[in-house]
């Protein structure tokens, strides 16, 4: 196979560093994700299979001058390669090339206005004025030698520095997430010309990679798929089939906590498959782990390990040794799986699992994918519409949008609002464009009026977002009239809730989902 040009992206621990790999192969040229304190003996060996052709710094959550901070050996600096760092990775390239960092008491945070000063290198064709995305306490206070700014924004005079005569460059700000409206511009600087790269590589080549990968480590023995229903485990099923066919089982769990019908449809479908299939009614036993927890990170630990518990119990019946998951990358980064990022809450199918496990090992064939990347492989392998088209839904399922202790006349309750805001929001346009629209159930009473009587009742709160990979999501501006129409139906439809109120908070600060 020929070498495809590829980005080396040292990872420093921020939280978009995948979104940067992710917006590289957009651009059809590999990207690899690798330690930060990698060394030449390393990419020696990585240059046999890829055409190394840049590398990219991340960003992270340190401070250069921090004891605990981690910087790159400084061999990197000589490898002769382009290099753009990115936030820290910018603070970090100045540092090793002799220039100041200043500690920031001060945060420059959310979408700022950046002035282009020199629109060459990576900001060529960009306007005057840009709109970026900033999250830093740090700052570059002065450049090394033979090194110039390119923007600066009110806060932050060195927003983005090159080198005189090398191309190394650096940019304060994050080109990577979607509120950054050129960053893919920048991208496509760095890659194409600066780095001179060829668009050579294709989607296929991760469905080919993937599938051998399953077939190399389960060899002739069993496997189990722990099967939601969902787009990534459907997607993990069929490249499993294709890998180990027959020898693969699917398991659905109903824990009990899915919408009105969304069990029985599951089924439905994949009992026409050509796959084999489990159903496992598991309703009880989550409901009474549940029983009286409030905190959002139990709640999640306890649905990973009973999930394991379940799937460990199929497979010693059936005799598989290996269980694959649909987890992607986003499940991943939030569980702060990497060495030097921080934990933002346990997705189910990875911080939740148990440290002792009866598997020999699990599978997951999409860990470093992104959703519009499995929903790409998905049409490539010919998934149905059905299962392209359903919205993302969390492992844990309603457990985490009720706040606080889970019950059955909450989950009744929490469904009831749910069907009515998926028939209402299905009516209009908004089903194509937003990600996610679901009901939060809040434990708490408040006051209002049924029939000329004060009645008390509980409050549900619509979370609606548009996203395009789940990293960054802004709140949907849904016209009053959608949101009166839900209202009205919910408070009228459901007798205990008594208020609706509308979540028009983004992400950061606040996650997709509640808790
Ligand atoms: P947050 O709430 O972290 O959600 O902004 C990002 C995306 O991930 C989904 N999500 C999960 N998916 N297991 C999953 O498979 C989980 O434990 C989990 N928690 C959140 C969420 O619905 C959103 O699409």
């Amino acid at each position: 196979m020929k070498k495809p040009d590829t980005i080396l992206i040292l990872d420093f621990g921020g939280q978009y560093c995948h979104l940067i790999a992710r917006r590289i192969r957009q651009e059809k040229v590999f990207s690899h994700i690798v330690s930060p304190e990698i060394g030449l003996k390393e990419i020696e060996k990585l240059k046999e299979k890829l055409n190394i052709k840049g590398v990219i710094f991340s960003g992270g959550p340190f401070s250069v001058y921090e004891k605990r901070a981690i910087r790159c050996k400084k061999e990197i600096l000589n490898l002769n390669l382009p290099i753009l760092g990115i936030c820290y990775g910018h603070q970090l390239l100045a540092f090793l090339f002799g220039g100041k960092i200043k500690a920031g008491k001060v945060k420059e945070y959310g979408i700022v206005e950046v002035k282009i000063r020199k629109k060459k290198g990576i900001l060529r064709g960009l306007k005057n004025k840009e709109k970026v995305l900033m999250s830093h306490k740090d700052k570059v206070e002065s450049l090394p030698k033979d090194f110039e700014v390119l923007a600066s924004t009110e806060a932050t005079e060195i927003s983005a520095f090159s080198h005189k005569s090398k191309p190394i460059f650096g940019v304060q700000w994050h080109p990577e997430v979607s509120h950054t409206r050129n960053g893919q511009k920048i991208f496509k600087n760095f890659l194409f010309e600066i780095c001179k790269c060829k668009r050579n590589w294709k989607i296929e080549e991760i469905i080919e990679k993937v599938i051998e990968e399953i077939r190399e480590t389960v060899g002739k023995e069993k496997a189990i798929i722990a099967l939601s229903g969902g787009i990534d485990s459907s997607t993990s099923a069929l490249l499993g089939t294709e890998a180990i066919g027959e020898n693969l089982t699917a398991v659905f769990v109903d824990h009990g906590f899915l919408r009105e019908g969304e069990p029985e449809a599951v089924r439905k479908f994949f009992e026409k498959q050509k796959i084999n299939f489990v159903f496992q009614n598991e309703r009880e036993r989550f409901l009474k782990k549940l029983k009286g927890i409030i905190s959002p990170e139990r709640k999640r630990k306890i649905i990973g390990r009973e999930f394991i518990r379940v799937f460990e119990g199929v497979a010693q019946k059936i005799k598989a040794k290996y269980l694959i998951q649909g987890t992607i990358y986003p499940d991943r980064i939030e569980s702060g799986i990497r060495k030097f990022s921080e934990k933002i809450k346990t997705h189910h199918n990875v911080g939740g699992i148990p440290s002792k496990i009866r598997f020999k090992k699990i599978i997951e064939p999409l860990r470093e994918l992104y959703k519009d990347e499995v929903r790409e492989i998905a049409k490539k392998l010919g998934l149905k519409e059905e299962i392209l088209s359903r919205q993302p839904f969390p492992g844990p399922g309603l457990a985490i949008r009720i706040i606080g202790a889970v019950d059955e006349r909450k989950i009744r309750i929490l469904k009831k609002a749910d069907k009515i805001i998926q028939e209402e929001i299905e009516k209009t346009d908004f089903k194509k464009k937003l990600w996610q629209y679901f009901p939060v159930f809040l434990d708490l009473k408040t006051t209002g009026i049924k029939g000329d009587k004060r009645a008390v009742g509980y409050v549900i709160a619509l979370r609606a977002v548009e996203s395009e990979e789940a990293m960054t999501a802004d709140f949907a501006k849904l016209p009053y009239a959608l949101l009166e129409k839900i209202s009205h139906r919910i408070t009228n439809e459901i007798p205990q809730i008594m208020r609706v109120v509308y979540d028009i908070t983004s992400k950061p600060p606040a996650t997709i989902e509640w808790e």
